[in-house]
């Protein structure tokens, strides 16, 4: 305290020393009175400028702010619902998985839209590079604009040329390498539904590959999955090797082994289960940790995700046919020669299931691994077997 000058006393005692210069002994009245006056006006005066100026200056900075809040509101967006509910006009968009997943995951609370909503099932392909298929799945499509949107996951390095007529035409999704057994295999799939969530008309998502085919008319499938209580998630506990063989301890406690199922990747899911893949944080990790090569993640990641979460919502099974009897690391894989009515006859109605806990002959939407070499005599035998082409 004393070392500083910092309190009035400090500054009296600086007087002492001669650092204020010495007042004048004698200040003639007159003189004071015209000094008091001029201050007085001179406070006056400058009181009055100083209001102008803030008033004027704030009220400027205000409409000025105004302005920039305001008005390009008025200009880029609809003040009505539409813009809302619009889907993005162009699949490409630059976020990053991490940013689109997390404006994947919104859901609004509020369950009735307050508009007229037609679902739709959004097709997702996973594939390499061209869909061998294409003519068969336009021969599908056909006529049903309304009720379906198309979404295709290909290798980055892949460029699709399919022409403006084609229901493929710019329905490229912002695509990462992704391999088969590997995390990135789920992260395309993921990629793939957070894209699709994008349009809330979106209502089913079901996954295919190039080699994938449909099996009934349009109509058939479209109802089949709208009504649908259970979303398509095989779930199986599979006390093999190739089962609970692949279970890894680390990933307790968030998954037990009592906890670990499999099943066939290509599912079909409704809108509540995709947006709870997309949002999941919890088991994601220790998937990506622990369930490394040999453990053929895309097999067990959803389905014992799903099992924890939300058994209750599962269907059990798959909507897509795939021959394993041949034995092998493989399914079969069938191409010209195999295309007869018989088998198709048999893939199509060969087996009973449970549908909305009701029996029903229907249990395959499509089926797997088809040859390019099979298009023509499907194409041939579409329109009285398949009910399309
Ligand atoms: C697209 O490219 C492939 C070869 O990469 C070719 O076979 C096919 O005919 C092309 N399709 C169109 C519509 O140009
Ligand atoms: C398919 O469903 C649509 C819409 O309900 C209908 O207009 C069309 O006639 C149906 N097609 C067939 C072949 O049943
Ligand atoms: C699927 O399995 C789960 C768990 O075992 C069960 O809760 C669910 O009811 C099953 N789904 C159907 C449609 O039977
Ligand atoms: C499916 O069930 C029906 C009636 O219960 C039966 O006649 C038919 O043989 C069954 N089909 C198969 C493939 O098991």
């Amino acid at each position: 305290m004393q070392s500083r000058v910092s309190s009035f006393e400090d500054l009296k005692d600086s007087s002492h020393t001669g650092l204020r210069a010495p007042q004048p002994r004698v200040f003639p009245m007159m003189m004071l009175k015209i000094l008091l006056a001029f201050l007085a006006l001179g406070f006056v005066g400058f009181s009055g400028f100083s209001l102008y100026v803030t008033r004027h200056i704030g009220l400027r900075s205000a409409v000025a702010r105004g302005a920039a809040v305001f008005r390009p509101s008025c200009i880029d967006e609809s003040p009505a619902l539409d813009r809302w509910i619009r889907p993005p006009s162009n699949l490409m968009h630059s976020m990053s998985d991490e940013e689109l997943f997390w404006r994947a995951s919104w859901v609004p609370q509020v369950k009735r839209y307050p508009f007229k909503r037609l679902p739709r099932i959004a097709f997702m392909f996973l594939t390499r590079g061209p869909l061998p298929l294409s003519p068969l799945w336009e021969k599908f499509f056909k006529g049903h604009d309304e009720r379906y949107s198309i979404y295709v996951h290909s290798l980055p390095s892949y460029e699709a040329n399919f022409t403006s007529t084609s229901v493929f035409y710019h329905r490229q999704i912002p695509s990462k390498v992704s391999e088969w057994g590997q995390m990135s295999m789920c992260d395309a799939e993921r990629r793939l539904l957070a894209n699709a969530l994008l349009d809330l008309s979106n209502e089913w998502f079901v996954l295919l590959s190039e080699s994938c085919i449909p099996l009934l008319h349009f109509n058939i499938t479209y109802q089949y999955l709208i009504r649908s209580r259970y979303s398509f998630v095989g779930a199986t506990d599979d006390p093999g090797p190739f089962g609970r063989g692949r279970y890894n301890p680390d990933m307790a406690p968030e998954v037990s082994i009592e906890q670990w199922r499999k099943g066939s990747q290509w599912f079909g899911v409704n809108r509540k289960v995709a947006v709870s893949i997309v949002k999941d944080t919890y088991y994601y990790p220790k998937f990506e940790k622990f369930c490394r090569p040999h453990c053929y993640v895309d097999e067990h990641y959803f389905s014992t995700m799903l099992f924890i979460e939300s058994p209750n919502l599962l269907a059990n099974r798959s909507l897509t046919w795939v021959d394993w009897s041949r034995g092998g690391a493989h399914p079969a894989t069938f191409g010209r020669n195999d295309i007869t009515e018989a088998f198709l006859k048999r893939i199509v109605r060969g087996r009973n299931c449970s549908y909305n806990d009701q029996p029903s002959s229907i249990c395959y939407l499509f089926a797997r691994k088809f040859a390019p070499s099979s298009l023509e005599p499907l194409l041939q035998l579409g329109p009285t077997l398949l009910g399309f082409g």
